[in-house]
C-alpha cells in the first residue's frame, strides 16, 4: 500500500471515468480536480453522438454545476484553460464496442495513457435518489402515512465518503492482481434505525417549514407508519379511496364541479402509492451489509497518516441527527427539491 503518499499518487496519473454525468461520478471529478490539480489527464466518458454534444454536456452537467464552486473560484478567469487542458470529453455509449468511442486516435491515446478506470456508468432505477424522495414527500406535506419497520436500518452513507473511498482505493489496491470488493455504507458501524430516521425527519420540517407556491409554510404532521404492505393496503383504502369514491359520485350529482379536485386528490394518492411499491424492498429489509474489508482499508488509511478531513470514510464519524438536519436535507431541499 502506498498510502503515505496521497493524494501525490495520483500527481501525473490519467484516469478514465465512465457515466461522468452521474451523480458520484460529477463528486469524483470534483475531488480530483480540487485535491490533486497536478492529475496528468481525465478522460470523461459521456454519453453523446458526437465531441460538440459531449463538449456541450461537459460544462452545462459537470463543470458548470455548483457543486464545482471551489474549483471554480480558485481558478477564476483561468478555469477554462485548466479544464480543458486536464479534461477530454469522450462522446460514448459503453453499451457498444470499444465503449462506443469512435475516434480510432482518440481510443489508442487513451488506452496508452490511461493508468485507473472508473466505471461509473450505470442505468440507475431510483425514480428519486437513494431515501430523499420520502423527505421530499414529507416536506411537501403529500406524506402522511409510510410502511416500515421501526427496526429496519438504513444503510445509507453521505457521498464524499464513497468517494474518498474509491480514492484510497486506487491508491491502496494499485497493481494488485486480486481483486477486491468494498462496500461503503453504514449499516455495520454505525447503523441509522427507521424509528430514528423519521424522529430527525419529522423533527427538521417542523423547525423549518417549507414553503408553497403561494408563500404559506406547509405544515406537517406526524406519518402514520405501517407495519406490513396489507396494512397499508387496508389504511389507503379505508382512510383514502372509499371517501374519495364517495367524493365522485357526489360530484357526478353536482355535474363534476369538483372534477379538478378530484384528479388532484387521485394524483396524491397514487403518488404515495408510488412512494410505498418503490421503498417496499428497502424498509423491510433486515439485512445488513459485510463491510469488512472497507474497514481494513480505512484503518490502514488512519494508520498511515492520511488526512482523514480529506479522504476520511469511517462511517462511525457520522452524527446522524447533525447530519441530516444540517448538510443532507438542507443540501436536498437547495439542490433537488421542487415545490
Ligand atoms: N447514487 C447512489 O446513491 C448509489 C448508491 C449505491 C450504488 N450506486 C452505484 O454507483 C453507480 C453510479 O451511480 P450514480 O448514482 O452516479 O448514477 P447516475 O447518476 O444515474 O449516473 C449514471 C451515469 O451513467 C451514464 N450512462 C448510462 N447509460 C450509459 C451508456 N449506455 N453509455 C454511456 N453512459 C451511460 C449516465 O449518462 P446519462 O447522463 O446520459 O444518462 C450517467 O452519467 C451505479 O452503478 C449505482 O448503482 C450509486
Amino acid at each position: 500500500m502506498e498510502l503515505e503518499s496521497m493524494p501525490k499518487f495520483l500527481e501525473k496519473k490519467t484516469i478514465l471515468v465512465t457515466g461522468a454525468t452521474g451523480f458520484l461520478a460529477k463528486a469524483f471529478l470534483e475531488k480530483i480536480l480540487r485535491v490533486q490539480p497536478d492529475v496528468r489527464r481525465l478522460y470523461l466518458l459521456i454519453r453523446a453522438s458526437d465531441l460538440a454534444s459531449a463538449t456541450q454536456r461537459l460544462h452545462n452537467e459537470v463543470i458548470g454545476k455548483d457543486l464545482f464552486r471551489i474549483v471554480q473560484e480558485k481558478w477564476c478567469a483561468n478555469l477554462d484553460s485548466f479544464i480543458s487542458e486536464k479534461v477530454i470529453a469522450v462522446p460514448s455509449n459503453v453499451y457498444y464496442e470499444n465503449l462506443g468511442v469512435k475516434d480510432c486516435q482518440l481510443r489508442k491515446d487513451m488506452w496508452t495513457e490511461l493508468d485507473i478506470i472508473l466505471n461509473s456508468a450505470a442505468t440507475t432505477r431510483f425514480d428519486e435518489r437513494t431515501i430523499d424522495g420520502v423527505i421530499s414527500a414529507y416536506g411537501k406535506g403529500k406524506l402522511k402515512c409510510f410502511l416500515g419497520h421501526h427496526e429496519t436500518i438504513f444503510d445509507i452513507i453521505p457521498a464524499d465518503m464513497v468517494v474518498n473511498c474509491m480514492i484510497v482505493a486506487m491508491v491502496a489496491y494499485a497493481n494488485q492482481p486480486y481483486e477486491i470488493i468494498l462496500h461503503v455504507g453504514s449499516s455495520w458501524r454505525n447503523p441509522i434505525k427507521f424509528s430514528r430516521f423519521r424522529n430527525v425527519i419529522v423533527r427538521y420540517f417542523a423547525e423549518n417549514p417549507l414553503f408553497s407556491n403561494n408563500g404559506k409554510s406547509i405544515r406537517v404532521e406526524n406519518v402514520t407508519v405501517l407495519s406490513s404492505m396489507a396494512s397499508f393496503r387496508a389504511y389507503m383504502a379505508i382512510r383514502y379511496l372509499m371517501p374519495l369514491k364517495v367524493f365522485q359520485i357526489a360530484n357526478a350529482v353536482i355535474c363534476q364541479y369538483y372534477q379538478d379536485s378530484i384528479i388532484d386528490h387521485k394524483r396524491k394518492i397514487k403518488s404515495v402509492i408510488r412512494l410505498a411499491e418503490l421503498y417496499k424492498p428497502f424498509v423491510f429489509f433486515m439485512g445488513r451489509f459485510d463491510d469488512s474489508n472497507t474497514e481494513k482499508l480505512q484503518m490502514a488509511t488512519s494508520e498511515s497518516g492520511v488526512d482523514s478531513h480529506l479522504f476520511g470514510f469511517d462511517p462511525k464519524c457520522i452524527d446522524w441527527e447533525d447530519y441530516l438536519m444540517n448538510t443532507h436535507i438542507p443540501g436536498l431541499i437547495k439542490y433537488a427539491l421542487k415545490i
